[in-house]
């Protein structure tokens, strides 16, 4: 077995990580049918690792950060996986509930998504979107364990350079979703998916052709409701018939989040509107005597940050520098992404923006910086594709970059920046046999997400780029980002930040932290940082 501990190597093809249970149990009773012996090697990754921490890192949390609270108040002991009593087979609902900012599941009462978190595993401080934190590229991550670099899906729109034709979230044809999602790992592997919506879900690859009884073309009018019985109709089909596999989506609170920002109490509204979905789907579950089978794993997307305070850049003010074209900006704001015509030299063109940038005579130049892309942090991953434009702006959070001044409302709200941001971060629940009740993990990026599923389901995943594994003697050092820069406060049983951490410096630090994952002597406690 290879030295696993290196620094995560770049997706290659061929390159395929052994098959994780991040976030599952160390050890589990295997559901109804026995699990195939992984076949490349039985390391448990780092998300893997981290799970197995989990709880010890919870305690660690409490002891430190509430010394006088009783230990009662102490997450009970995990309980191993639960064995399934009704379903034959694992099953994973997928749920997607798009521009659900973390954080937002405390702004109003959310009875069924605390129930998840109780009874459940959960992303302490949120799950992690990749750059660019934008819908179908995190979409399409989470549903592969690629980066965009890798799956091809780089934005939201934007032209393939060579053959000119351009992608629209509309476009279904194979040749730009590349990678392997799970319904394709799925069906390749003689397991029944069901989507009802998701970015990708409509491409016919392998052997998943979008059969009608189990794909749902993408239609926003369909009422939630509608959505959520549609998955439950599912459990009322014989076994054999019963989809193994399936996804839910929702547009809200994104929807909300773009036309008021994520403070508005139309936010409010959208995210109890999400709960009470999330209730219909665990009591239809319950009624059929399945939702202690069903694992069910909520997430979204990315978060949320407003824009309401006139912080824009405009590019016409570069001209003194460098006259940009329109037609050379191929994605404008908060991910600003050129591509010059062929005879103009790109460094040249990076740092005459740079200097008009920097000059302070641009307005709120110094907090747009432009990159060639391969120069952009490597923690980003957004380089290492021929669709990705060759010049990558990046705008501080909330700021947004506009051609010039116009006299548009510009207050809302918007995501897409670096995804250090924890504006941008959003939720990881997830709930069912496979998962320990009350445990609270820290947050990881969700290119995880899909060897957990494949692992639950059995699967053996397609290469992809979760993180390496961490080898079996390390399983037992705990690791975990120190928080110490953002209040961690106790609610009931679950750890959260307190309030919105939205000053910048503070959570990159943060964030820095968590990359880092310090090792922490055995001795060491929550709010005793002095390591002596
Ligand atoms: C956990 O599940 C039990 C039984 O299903 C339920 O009574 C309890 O309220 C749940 N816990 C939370 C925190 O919701
Ligand atoms: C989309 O869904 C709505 C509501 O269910 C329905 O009335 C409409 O016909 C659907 N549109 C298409 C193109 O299927
Ligand atoms: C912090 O840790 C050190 C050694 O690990 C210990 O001596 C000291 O008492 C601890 N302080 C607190 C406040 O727990
Ligand atoms: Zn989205
Ligand atoms: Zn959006």
């Amino acid at each position: 077995m290879a030295a696993a501990a290196a620094a995560a190597p770049p997706f290659a093809a061929g390159d395929s990580p052994p098959p994780t249970a991040l976030l599952l149990p160390r050890t589990t009773t295997t559901t109804a049918g026995a699990a195939p012996a992984p076949r490349r090697s039985s390391a448990s990754s780092r998300l893997h690792l981290l799970l197995t921490a989990a709880l010890a890192v919870a305690t660690s949390y409490l002891l430190l950060i509430l010394p006088r609270t009783p230990l009662s108040a102490a997450p009970a002991p995990a309980a191993a996986a639960r064995a399934q009593v009704k379903l034959e087979k694992p099953v994973v609902i997928l749920i997607s509930s798009d521009g659900f900012r973390f954080g937002y599941q405390h702004k109003a009462a959310t009875p069924h998504i605390h129930r998840l978190i109780g009874n459940g595993t959960s992303a302490a401080t949120g799950l992690v979107p990749i750059f660019p934190t934008l819908t179908f590229p995190n979409h399409y991550s989470i549903a592969t364990g690629l980066y965009p670099s890798s799956h091809g899906i780089i934005n939201n729109y934007f032209p393939d350079p060579i053959s000119g034709d351009y992608f629209t979230m509309s476009s279904h044809e194979p040749k730009w979703w590349l990678g392997e999602p799970l319904w394709v790992t799925a069906a390749d592997q003689g397991i029944q998916a069901a989507t009802y919506f998701w970015p990708g879900s409509e491409v016919k690859k392998g052997s998943w052709d979008c059969p009608d009884k189990y794909c749902r073309h993408y239609n926003g009018s369909v009422p939630f409701e509608e959505r959520v019985d549609a998955i439950l109709g599912y459990f009322d089909l014989p076994s054999d018939e019963m989809p193994q596999f399936l996804t839910l989506y929702f547009e809200d609170p994104d929807h909300q989040g773009h036309q008021v920002g994520p403070d508005d109490p139309a936010i409010t509204e959208a995210v109890v509107r999400i709960d009470e979905m999330i209730g219909r789907l665990i009591a239809g579950l319950e009624e059929r005597g399945v939702f202690e089978d069903v694992n069910v794993i909520l997430v979204g997307d990315h978060g949320m940050v407003g824009t309401c305070d006139k912080k824009l850049v405009f590019l016409d003010e570069l001209a003194p520098w460098i006259k940009l074209e329109e037609d050379w900006v191929l994605s404008m704001t908060p991910l600003l992404a050129i591509r010059p015509p062929d005879d103009m030299s790109l460094p040249d063109v990076v740092a005459k923006m740079n200097e008009g940038l920097g000059s302070g005579k641009v307005e709120n130049g110094e907090y747009l910086r432009m990159y060639l892309k391969e120069d952009l942090p490597s923690r980003l991953h957004y380089a290492d594709s021929y669709r990705i434009p060759p010049i990558i702006g990046l705008p501080e959070e909330g700021y947004k970059v506009e051609m010039k001044r116009s006299d548009k409302n510009e207050c809302g709200g918007a995501h897409g920046y670096d995804n250090a941001f924890f504006s941008m971060r959003t939720i990881f629940i997830a709930h069912g046999p496979r998962f320990e009740g009350g445990r609270v993990v820290p947050s990881f990026e969700n290119v995880e997400i899909y060897n957990v599923i494949a692992s639950i389901l059995n699967l053996e995943p397609a290469p992809n780029n979760a993180p390496p594994s961490v080898e079996e003697p390390q399983m037992n050092s705990m690791r975990f980002c120190i928080q110490e820069h953002c209040q961690l406060e106790l609610r009931g049983q679950n750890y959260f930040i307190a309030e919105f951490c939205d000053n910048v410096a503070v959570c990159q630090e943060e964030q820095v932290y968590c990359n880092q994952l310090q090792e922490l002597p055995a001795d060491y406690s929550v709010g005793n940082n002095s390591q002596n």
